[in-house]
């Protein structure tokens, strides 16, 4: 099976890696690779480290020339828009290419109208890695909770401001906590989306979109991020046996109407959701027949994303 990478960056060469490692029981082959300003381009297979010196191209032409099965795309996140991740999509979908994405700003933004594009052309839509690094949760909810409703989650989502209060706490700046998330490759490429809230507030849109059927956006979700915390009001919290997580919280109410928000919450340090130590992050969803049910991924990192990106190929192979 033909796969392009739309977007090479952290993800992008783990996926590749992982790839690599695997390729004697499954036989996947990267034709093609796009970055912003360059591409590469080989139906025999290109590998983690072949050089992208090839000319950017247009997406439609890119994926016409690398033949491709599947795109994977991985392009940095747009929280306000989810552009251009979502015109790259729809030129896969228009050419009948099934599509994964770790990128939530188009699911964000237009899951329902993508689905239905993708219905249309029979395609594939696969996204496991948008919200918990690969962990399952839309392949659970799917596979392992038939006839459940969810009436809303709560989750810790965005390693990056775990590491940061973390390091906050240890009396570290800010700045300190960013590079270190930065070292680790799992910050956004423009950090402030994490300390800002941006990130959980895509993804709190995204799950709400995908399990809860909300079409909304970022911008519909109530947000404050973490900007203003600062190691003496951690330390002084520390002191009171307290933390801070940056908490994503979605639910009905009885009429029915859908409320989400992203807070810097104060929280006992033996809470479940402030307990979890380094970029491990966690998911409960509220259903009717299964109460609160959930996932924790302890400390993952960009491999765990990769893995995700896998386990929907692999699904998507069984479903041809
Ligand atoms: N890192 C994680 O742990 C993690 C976890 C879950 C989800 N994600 C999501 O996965 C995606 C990728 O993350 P990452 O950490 O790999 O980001 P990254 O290291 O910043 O890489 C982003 C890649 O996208 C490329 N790109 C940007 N705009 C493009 C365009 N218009 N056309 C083609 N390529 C474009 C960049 O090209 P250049 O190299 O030329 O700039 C770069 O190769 C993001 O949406 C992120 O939110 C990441």
């Amino acid at each position: 099976m033909r796969i392009a990478l739309v977007g090479y960056g952290n993800v992008g060469r783990a996926f590749a890696r992982l790839l690599d490692a695997k390729r004697s029981v499954f036989p996947f082959l990267i034709s093609g690779i796009q970055k912003r300003n360059s591409s590469a381009i080989n139906l025999a297979g290109l590998h983690v480290d072949t050089p992208i010196n090839g000319p950017r191209l247009d997406v439609g032409d890119f994926l016409d020339q690398c033949q491709a099965e599947v795109m994977i795309e991985i392009t940095t996140l747009e929280p306000a828009t989810g552009e251009p991740a979502i015109s790259h999509i729809r030129a896969a979908f228009q050419r009948g290419i099934h599509v994964i994405t770790a990128n939530k700003g188009p699911l964000a933004h237009a899951y329902a109208a993508l689905c239905q594009e993708a219905m249309l052309r029979q395609c594939q839509f696969r996204f496991e890695s948008t919200c918990m690094d690969g962990a399952p949760v839309f392949n659970m909810v799917r596979n392992c909770l038939p006839g459940v409703d969810i009436s809303g989650f709560t989750g810790v989502l965005n390693s990056t401001s775990k590491v940061v209060i973390a390091a906050m706490r240890d009396g570290k700046s800010m700045e300190d906590g960013i590079r270190e998330a930065q070292r680790m490759g799992i910050a956004e490429a423009d950090a402030s989306y994490d300390i800002d809230g941006w990130d959980s507030a895509a993804k709190t849109a995204t799950l709400a979109n995908v399990l809860l059927n909300a079409n909304r956006t970022p911008l519909d979700v109530d947000r404050k991020g973490i900007g203003r915390l600062t190691p003496e009001k951690l330390e002084d919290l520390k002191s009171q046996g307290k933390t801070v997580a940056l908490v994503s919280r979605a639910h009905r109410t009885p009429s029915g109407e859908l409320k989400m928000r992203v807070r810097a919450e104060v929280l006992p340090e033996t809470d479940i959701l402030a307990s979890l130590q380094g970029t491990s992050n966690l998911l409960l969803l509220h259903t009717d027949l299964m109460g609160t049910v959930g996932t924790v991924a302890i400390t993952p990192g960009v491999e765990q994303t990769a893995y995700g990106l896998f386990s929907d190929l692999v699904d998507i192979t069984k479903s041809l």
